[in-house]
């Protein structure tokens, strides 16, 4: 270190030790680690618990379309619960209604109906569902597509719930 004659006035009159400034004991580096662990348990506690306690809201009812839109073995579709959720309804043959999320649970492609086979297309990579119960029947999906709850009230097809 050079003479203090030496030194510029300002580095006189404020002295900086840079070796002690940067001196970190392994006791002020163990109580840093563990109060930084401490506070990650803390804050991850606390969003495992909001997550838990967190009620989802309720499924909207919704009227989808009437009975007649829907011709046997003819599909329709709709989106359900928000505007954002693609949904397909299929009518089989003998009049029975099914509907299903559209959005395929490999990669998220839309299924198309295919009448007369009972089952939903994924035309992204050949996948394949039920159309009578969402499981899948061939391709990469191996995950069965979200059933829409479709009650007939009267001469209309309301949605009622999701069975994930
Ligand atoms: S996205 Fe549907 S099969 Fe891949």
């Amino acid at each position: 270190m050079p003479d203090a004659a030496e030194q510029p006035r300002w580095r006189r009159d404020f002295p900086i030790r840079w070796d002690e400034d940067n001196y970190m004991t392994r006791r002020e580096l163990a109580k840093f680690l563990t109060l930084g662990s401490g506070l990650l348990v803390g804050v991850n506690a606390l969003i495992a618990f909001i997550g838990l306690t967190r009620e989802s809201p309720a499924a909207p009812v919704l009227r989808i379309a009437r009975i007649v839109d829907v011709a046997p073995g003819g599909s329709l579709l709709f989106a359900y619960p928000t505007a954002d959720d693609p949904c397909i309804l299929v009518r089989d043959a003998s009049g029975r209604v099914d509907a299903f999320s559209q959005v395929c649970t490999h990669l998220s492609c839309a299924v198309v109906h295919q009448p007369g086979e009972q089952s939903l297309a994924c035309p992204c990579h050949k996948g394949s569902f039920s159309s009578v119960d969402g499981r899948p029947l061939a391709g990469p999906p191996a995950r069965r597509l979200p059933r829409i709850v479709i009650e007939q009230r009267g001469a209309d097809l309301v949605a009622t719930g999701i069975e994930v």
